[in-house]
């Protein structure tokens, strides 16, 4: 795969946002011995480098209700080297659609000889084995993992994490194009070759976002992540007191992180989990706020963008206010940070009232936090866990 490398890159205490790279190769061919010239503009990662991370690399997909063809073109789409693992709330009384999840992954691992893990979020033992270790923010009134992607997210790291994998990457199961997630597993893999710090994020930009028939949809999406962008990066100028644009991605749904990263990190629920990621790296390591991880500093922690070249394309919703679901809680993350000052709030008020999301007197909700998972005692966690998982390997 061939990448440019990035533009420039900026600093906030010891985290480093690259600009956005672009994808100029998805193959770039064998290995030359003897590189003609060095390019430093560009960037050639070789088809072993990127097995090598795919193989330590998670691929995590949330599902929730997903037509089943969507969701086995997604998995053909993962590449071989990297295990799936699938976190499903899918529905399980009339039609059993998570029975129908585990079997068509079962039958592709039967067919393609390669390992995957499917879980149920509303599995009780998983809830149990939670709260034995005292890790209750994601658990509901009823004592089960609540609804929501970024729960589903936190439990799927969890058991990534119980798998000793080094990298985790989020690919959403309503997408169209298995060739995009083969590209996204291959920016993730390409990223984490690039870093130096053993913390790092990959987050996807898309390059092309088809309108076909839900024009209205995209349009307001873009819309939501240029305010989203626009807000992060006002609250990165007053910090640094230089005006930035580095942030173009804010709300990435695809993004991947070293798990040295992902355990340190606090989470919120819902649309606010993507632009939360950055705010808790930046509360964390942006050298403002004091350190409470000072022996994860010291590597710093890099985040990279990267633009793809498979159009995005993804099942339409119908009936979500997108502009106010999505919007509220990404500038709500922002807004409630204690690094965010009053010009940023400014801008975030304004941005809300013009989009009439919230009336003249409110404020975004404060994000629903999640604890960092390094509070968890893995140990503990993984043994009650162990007996339970639903693994389907190829020698099954
Ligand atoms: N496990 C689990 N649990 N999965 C869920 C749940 C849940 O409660 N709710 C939704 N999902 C799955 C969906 O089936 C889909 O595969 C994925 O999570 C994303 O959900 P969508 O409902 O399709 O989200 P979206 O398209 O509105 O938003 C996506 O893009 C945003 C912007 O990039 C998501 O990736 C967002 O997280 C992201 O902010
Ligand atoms: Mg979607």
């Amino acid at each position: 795969m061939r990448i440019g490398s990035p533009g420039y890159t900026e600093c906030l205490g010891s985290v480093r946002i690259n600009d956005v790279q672009q994808v100029l190769e998805l193959d770039s061919g064998r290995v030359k011995e003897l590189p003609l010239r060095e390019n430093i503009a560009v960037q050639k990662i070789e088809e072993e480098v990127i097995k090598d991370f795919e193989e330590r690399m998670a691929i995590i997909i949330p599902i929730k209700d997903e037509k089943l063809k969507l969701f086995e073109g997604v998995i053909s789409g993962v590449p071989h080297e990297c295990p799936i693992i699938v976190v499903s709330n899918s529905q399980r009384r009339r039609v059993d659609r998570f029975r129908m999840e585990k079997d068509a992954l079962k039958q592709f691992c039967h067919f393609t000889r390669r390992e995957a893990l499917i879980i149920h979020q509303k599995d009780p033992v998983l809830a149990r084995a939670l709260a034995e270790v005292g890790y209750t923010d994601i658990l509901g009134e009823d004592e089960l993992i609540r609804d929501g992607k970024a729960e589903g997210m936190i439990a799927a790291m969890l058991v990534a994490m119980a798998a000793k994998k080094d990298f985790v990457g989020f690919i959403d199961a309503d997408n169209y194009f298995p060739g995009a997630v083969w590209e996204y597993a291959r920016c993730y893999a390409s990223g984490f070759s690039m870093a130096k710090s053993p913390h790092s994020m990959v987050r996807i930009l898309w390059r092309y976002k088809p309108k076909i028939s839900v024009g209205m949809f995209f349009n307001r999406w873009g819309r939501v992540s240029e305010i989203t962008n626009k807000c992060m990066n006002s609250l990165i100028s007053n910090k640094t007191g230089l005006e930035t644009e580095i942030i173009k991605t804010g709300n990435a749904g695809e993004h991947a992180m070293s798990l040295g990263l992902a355990e340190i990190l606090t989470y919120a629920s819902g649309y606010a989990v993507e632009p939360q990621e950055l705010i808790s790296i930046f509360e964390g390591f942006g050298g403002i706020l004091p350190m409470v991880h000072p022996a994860d500093a010291k590597h710093g922690i890099e985040i990279f963008q990267t633009e793809t070249r498979n159009p995005h394309l993804h099942e339409e919703k119908g009936g979500r206010h997108l502009l106010v679901e999505m919007l509220l809680p990404s500038l709500g993350s922002i807004y409630h940070s204690p690094l965010c000052e009053e010009e940023t709030k400014r801008l975030i008020i304004n941005e809300l009232l013009q989009q009439n999301a919230i009336k003249p007197d409110e404020e975004p909700p404060r994000p629903r936090l999640i604890a960092p998972l390094r509070t968890i005692n893995m140990k503990k966690f993984t043994s009650v866990m162990t007996e339970h998982m639903n693994s389907y390997s190829a020698l099954e």
